[in-house]
């Protein structure tokens, strides 16, 4: 049976559909065509040729499903093009909705182009990696890459729904699993102590583990009460700039490694060791055993927490001082007081970022 999250966003509220291999999504599909209006599927090229039956008996006509590489160049200017203009050579009218199955790639790159097509159109997410069911598909995020920088150009355009279904999980590779669990120890750190303890308790995590579904729906209900809250990230502390936990520091580690070397969630477990580091020096009342508890987490669940060669300091530091999410006010770093409770904060010395960028092996 599936199981349901409103996401509370006044009239652009939405629900998140658990376990939802029961036929909610093609019911969705159904229902769309039934009043005539077209959709469209959105995919990457790994998905399209392990899912193609899936896909088809979605049944939405093979004409208008459309597939870019596999990876995260296909967030691109190229690429958004390519599918406008696939859109306008369907006369894709204002009531066409988009449907993005795939990881948080397509999800930003499908959202995106729903975001702006005729000034907006409608989609929904059916996030296929761990990464974008527990973060990515959530939240309405969308965006594309530039040259100059990850997702410097987006919209914040929230889906009608997103359809969870962990069998997909069965299939994402195991170094993509472990990246998307970077994020699910994420928010145990940010916001909940209990499911902290519990993924400590299971070590390393798999994708047919009887706990995980309840842990998915964990992460999206803290996603969603943040978001909630705070939907633009505009709070002047705290709000949601708390899901960027560790990646300060690890925007800098990807920017600076190149795109390619490490997954996001590769990056962002070293930035959330050096963020644990960090919240030490700050608060009294985060222990090294709170630091140490963490990194044999990300340890277990395949991670890395120092990065895999020495990178320069001033070009890491250089990287963060250009990290989009910092304000006038200076660099944002997110902290943790103890864990499962994260807090904004400005003002960090950067003798103190040098010391601890040494300890992960940057020189
Ligand atoms: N919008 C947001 O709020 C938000 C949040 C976090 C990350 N992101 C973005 O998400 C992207 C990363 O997402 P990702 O890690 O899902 O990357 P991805 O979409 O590139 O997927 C990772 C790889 O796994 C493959 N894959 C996905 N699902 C699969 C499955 N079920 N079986 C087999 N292979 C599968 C994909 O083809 C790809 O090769 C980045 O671009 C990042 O900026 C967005």
């Amino acid at each position: 049976m599936t199981e349901t999250l409103n996401v509370l966003l006044e009239d652009r509220s939405y629900p998140i559909h658990f376990n939802s291999e029961d036929g909610t999504l093609k019911a969705t599909i159904d229902g769309l065509h039934q009043q005539n209006k077209a959709c469209y599927l959105i995919t990457d090229s790994n998905l399209h040729s392990i899912y193609s039956d899936y896909i088809e008996n979605l049944g939405i006509p093979k004409t208008h499903i459309y597939t870019v590489p596999e990876g995260e160049t296909s967030k691109s200017i190229e690429h958004y093009e390519k599918i406008l203009s696939f859109l306008a050579t369907h006369s894709a009218n204002r009531d066409a909705t988009i449907f993005a199955f795939g990881g948080g790639v397509i999800g930003d790159l499908a959202g995106f182009v729903a975001a702006s097509y005729l000034r907006g159109i409608q989609f929904y997410q059916i996030p296929t990696s761990l990464l974008a069911m527990v973060d990515s598909s959530v939240g309405g995020k969308t965006g594309i890459n530039l040259p100059e920088g990850k997702n410097l150009v987006g919209a914040f355009w929230q889906p009608q729904a997103v359809f969870i279904n962990q069998k997909f999980l069965e299939t994402l590779p195991r170094n993509q699993f472990s990246a998307g669990m970077a994020e699910v120890i994420k928010y145990g750190l940010i916001a909940d102590k209990a499911l902290f303890d519990q993924l400590a308790s299971i070590g390393t995590m798999c994708f047919d583990n009887p706990s995980l579904p309840s842990i998915i729906r964990r992460c999206c209900e803290i996603k969603a009460e943040i978001v909630a809250n705070d939907e633009k990230e505009i709070a002047d502390t705290n709000g949601r700039a708390l899901l960027n936990l560790g990646h300060t520091f690890g925007h800098a580690i990807e920017n600076v490694a190149g795109y390619g070397d490490y997954l996001h969630g590769e990056a962002i477990a070293v930035g959330l060791n050096l963020a644990c580091q960090l919240s030490e020096l700050t608060y009294s009342t985060f222990n090294e055993s709170d630091t140490e508890q963490t990194v044999q987490l990300l340890t277990e669940n395949g991670l890395p927490t120092v990065l895999n060669y020495p990178l320069a300091i001033e070009a890491l530091n250089n990287a963060i001082s250009k990290d989009k999410k910092n304000r006038a006010s200076g660099i944002r770093f997110v902290l943790m007081q103890s864990i499962g409770n994260a807090q904004t904060k400005e003002g960090i010395d950067e003798a103190i970022i040098n010391a601890l960028w040494k300890k992960v092996g940057a020189v």
